[in-house]
């Protein structure tokens, strides 16, 4: 029998390679300048300290972690997370209720894994990140658009959408948020934390942009308000150490976690034990404060430099105005299409993301995102006269 007459499974219908993956053969080519991703900064990758780590985890407990380990994650990781969670979330969990995870997005692959039956109603930001809908979709779920300001989800919207539709879960990522860059207004944290409660919604709050903020206060967690177990926090190292190393952390109630814990044995039986115990010896050794500490001003640079220069540009309908986090979310009148853009730009050695895939409905092919953390600022000056030389001819 030929090969292509492989039927797979039902729930692959649909499912589509991430648009920005395939961006990915764009940008990797040389001198092209990258808006497009989301990963850090060369300069905020810490691999001199990784090296020095890994070297001294290898001779002192070499032959520990490089044996099989337990699924909850390595326990002294677990426990540094106590600590972690409480000063940069505002939360409190026994190290018992985190559960360590391969990056985030395995988290809510879990939780999707645990709890979520082909249909089942999942709300979400409109737009929202494209991994997470990959993931919904995956798990066949019936993703429902939210409508959201600049201060994140509506929140009387939200519970008409929980009330109508029976919601099993929201997704959310209330801190500079992808693709937005939009944080969820403080006293909207206290209102879902006390929605997710009244009706027994589950809240997957996804919040690895936490730590880069350049402006303004920080603000707790949905988690922090959350006294009936209802919502589960999604952390990760990704942004602040290295996404390379693959370690994020699910933080919850036993009775969501003991699930996803099975659903972890047969994904990938635990996180690799070593990039765990980097993460935890780089915690224990007081190296990540003075580190997002070091990084913050060059990323805030970059953010600025990119919002002044989008404030020139009168066919710009409305840009987001983050004060942290990586990304610029763009939209230009809704007669527009940026599919032309995108492809001059490309031809000019410029990628960007076009906003289009990040919505759950589809459409708004008026908006794009930028990312501002990869290219320097030069390059970014650089890029965004080629996008606006474009703008100016193309786009009136
Ligand atoms: C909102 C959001 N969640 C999760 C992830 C994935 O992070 P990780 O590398 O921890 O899996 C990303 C990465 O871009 C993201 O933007």
């Amino acid at each position: 029998v030929d090969i292509t007459e492989l039927h797979f499974a039902q729930r692959m219908n649909g499912l589509t390679g991430s648009a920005i993956r395939e961006i990915f053969k764009y940008v990797s080519k040389p001198g092209v300048i990258s808006f497009a991703g989301g990963n850090p900064g060369a300069f905020a990758l810490p691999h001199e300290d990784v090296a020095r780590i890994s070297g001294e985890l290898l001779r002192s407990q070499g032959k520990t972690l490089l044996q099989y380990g337990a699924t909850e994650g390595y326990f002294p990781l677990r426990e540094s997370l106590v600590g972690y969670i409480e000063d940069t979330f505002q939360a409190r969990f026994a190290p018992q209720e985190i559960v360590i995870t391969s990056g985030s997005m395995q988290g809510l692959d879990l939780l999707c894994k645990a709890l979520i039956n082909p249909g089942d109603v999942v709300l979400a930001e409109s737009p929202t990140f494209v991994g997470a809908l990959q993931c919904l979709n995956a798990y066949q779920a019936q993703v429902l658009p939210l409508k959201c300001d600049d201060t994140g989800i509506d929140p009387d919207h939200l519970e008409e959408m929980i009330k109508t539709h029976h919601a099993k879960m929201l997704y959310t990522i209330p801190t500079f948020q992808n693709p937005t860059g939009i944080t969820l207004s403080l006293e909207r944290r206290k209102r879902i934390a006390g929605l997710a409660a009244k009706y027994g919604v589950v809240v997957a709050e996804d919040d690895p942009y936490h730590s880069l903020r350049y402006t303004g206060e920080a603000l707790p967690s949905i988690k922090s308000f959350d006294t009936s177990g209802w919502v589960v926090l999604l952390g990760s190292f990704s942004k602040v150490i290295a996404p390379g190393l693959r370690v994020g952390f699910m933080a919850g109630s036993e009775i969501i976690l003991r699930r996803c814990v099975t659903c972890k044995q047969c994904a990938d039986v635990h996180t690799a034990n070593l990039n765990q115990a980097i993460v935890d010896v780089y915690l224990r050794q007081g190296l990540l404060t003075p580190h997002i500490r070091a990084i913050l001003p060059g990323y805030g640079a970059r953010m600025a430099c990119m919002l002044e220069y989008l404030s020139t540009i009168p066919q710009i309908r409305h840009f987001t105005k983050p004060e942290g986090g990586l990304f610029i979310f763009v939209s230009f009148d809704e007669d527009k299409d940026v599919a032309a853009l995108f492809n001059a730009a490309i031809g000019k050695g410029v990628a960007f993301v076009p906003g289009s895939p990040f919505y759950p409905e589809g459409g708004h092919k008026n908006t794009l995102r930028l990312n501002f953390s990869s290219a320097s600022l030069e390059d970014i000056k650089r890029g965004m006269d080629l996008l606006n030389q474009y703008i100016q001819t193309s786009m009136s």
